[in-house]
């Protein structure tokens, strides 16, 4: 048990003061899972977890933290990878998960307002009892909440059709870390009227305010959805495929998923209740979905799509998806990435963005260097190709500790060489921080160091997160 310093024990005083004992845990009160999220750094205990249910409450936890010069680790659902809502040394941890559901859903303005709290997947049942629909989707989704999807700016499966989760946002409200509760809870496309403040806050990963609330953007329901799990025979056919979908299937596409034979095998042959929805062994494996507005006009368009494809020598092989439930399949092919924690033990994960054309060279060379400098090493690449974000899940099988310095080390520089960027879609945290440099300039560090003074300049929230400051 450390000692807690005068201002800590001074700070969790005033915090058991303002708040109910519930929303206010310290000792041993504080609960297991408030301790790390999910990216395997050692779990620390926060000195105190706040818990409140109101965006005032909120704004409150951060007044008397930083009054008393406590620093603040904001967390949701504790599923991000990279460390952003891993707690601190002496920190408190501000959990939303007590101010969670959804306020309002305006159908004429489509639109859905929410509380920072609430799970993504709540939030995508309740857009679709309504008659809407969220694209925002990430394999976390059950436990993942709408605070963390946009304070790390989440990606996901549907980026390509719909954008980031920053794009789905039209109105926000945050804390700021004088404890300022600031509403711009904002209904309109169309609002040019000074500043858009809300993208700062947006993939701030919790450094420069505490997101409470916000306002999402509501698409139609799908009327059909249809899919084609494809093997291709080179990487040049992957990115012509690409192309053919952009211009054959425009606007419709709402994936396109590419996995490495690596990949392919450890996702149908380790983890158990992968149906392989293709016979045959292929150099690529690529899965092209489309939402379309009518099972009648797009299910026929689609399908003489891929014929096209066949007939131009770009498919070897396809299968496509005749209901809902195979489409889930081909799904579960690419979401078994998602057991690999299991199946393959610890790992270096890895959600790089690099230009489409040079993927498959980077993966070559990744490839190669992590095999020439750790014996037995693994590596299988997968991920959001239409994106430009490769996924890499690392390892030196059989190793009692992981060496997770050099292998990170090893990819980022070749990320470097191949003028990519570390983080695509997770963020930075802690886990990336040293390599922050070899994606952002000199001139941009200096522009994030310098609002992070302006809006945090005592640096209290979630400090040593991103980047280190002051520099
Ligand atoms: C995925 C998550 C991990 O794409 O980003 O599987
Ligand atoms: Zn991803």
């Amino acid at each position: 048990m450390v000692e807690l310093a005068h201002h800590q024990i001074a700070c969790i005083e005033a915090l058991k003061a303002h708040f109910a004992p519930a929303a206010c845990l310290t000792g041993t009160e504080v609960p297991k899972r408030n301790e790390a999220d999910t990216s395997f750094l050692p779990p620390i205990v926060p000195i105190a977890v706040v818990r409140p249910d109101t965006p005032e409450g909120v704004a409150a936890a951060v007044r008397i933290c930083a009054n008393h010069g406590v620093s603040i680790v904001p967390q949701g659902g504790l599923t991000g990878l990279a460390g952003g809502a891993h707690p601190i040394d002496g920190a408190v941890a501000l959990s939303l998960e007590r101010f969670a559901g959804i306020e309002d859903i305006d159908p004429a303005s489509a639109t859905m307002t929410v509380r920072a709290g609430t799970p993504l997947e709540v939030i995508q049942k309740a857009a679709a009892d309504a008659g809407f629909f969220i694209p925002l989707d990430l394999g976390a989704r059950g436990s993942c909440v709408i605070g963390g999807n946009l304070g790390t700016n989440a990606g996901g499966n549907r980026v390509i059709r719909y954008g980031m989760a920053r794009e789905m946002v039209l109105g926000l409200e945050y804390v700021l870390a004088d404890g300022t509760l600031v509403s711009g809870l904002n209904k309109m496309i169309k609002n040019n009227a000074g500043y858009d403040l809300k993208q700062i806050f947006i993939g701030s990963e919790g450094t420069l305010g505490v997101i409470t609330r916000a306002v999402l953007k509501l698409q139609p329901q799908p009327g059909v959805t249809v899919a084609a799990l494809c093997g291709l025979s080179s990487y040049d056919a992957v990115v012509s495929l690409l192309g053919a979908a952009r211009r054959g299937l425009g606007p419709l596409m709402s994936a396109f998923e590419v996995m490495w034979p690596d990949y392919w095998k450890e996702a149908t042959e380790t983890v158990p209740g992968i149906r392989k929805p293709i016979a045959g062994a292929h150099q690529f494996y690529v899965l092209v979905e489309v939402q379309g507005l009518s099972e009648a006009v797009d299910t026929p368009r689609f399908m003489s799509w891929i014929e096209e494809q066949f007939e131009a020598g770009l498919v070897e092989d396809a299968a496509i998806s005749q209901s809902m439930a195979d489409v889930a399949d081909f799904w579960r092919t690419r979401d078994a990435a998602g057991e690999f924690q299991i199946v393959l033990g610890p790992h270096v994960a890895f959600d790089i963005g690099l230009p489409v054309k040079s993927m498959d060279d980077f993966a070559r060379e990744c490839r190669k260097r992590l095999s020439d400098a750790v014996p037995n090493a693994l590596s299988v690449y997968y991920g959001h190709i239409g994106d430009g974000n490769i996924h890499i899940v690392a390892l030196q099988q059989g190793a009692a500790k992981q060496p997770s310095e050099q292998i990170s080390r090893i990819v980022y520089e070749t990320v470097r060489e191949f003028d990519g960027t570390v983080s695509a879609e997770h963020g930075i945290g802690t886990v990336k921080k040293p390599y922050l440099g070899f994606t952002r300039s000199k001139e941009e560090l200096a522009l994030m160091a310098q609002l992070k003074k302006a809006l945090d300049p005592n640096g209290i929230l979630n400090p040593g997160k991103v980047f280190d400051w002051p520099q």
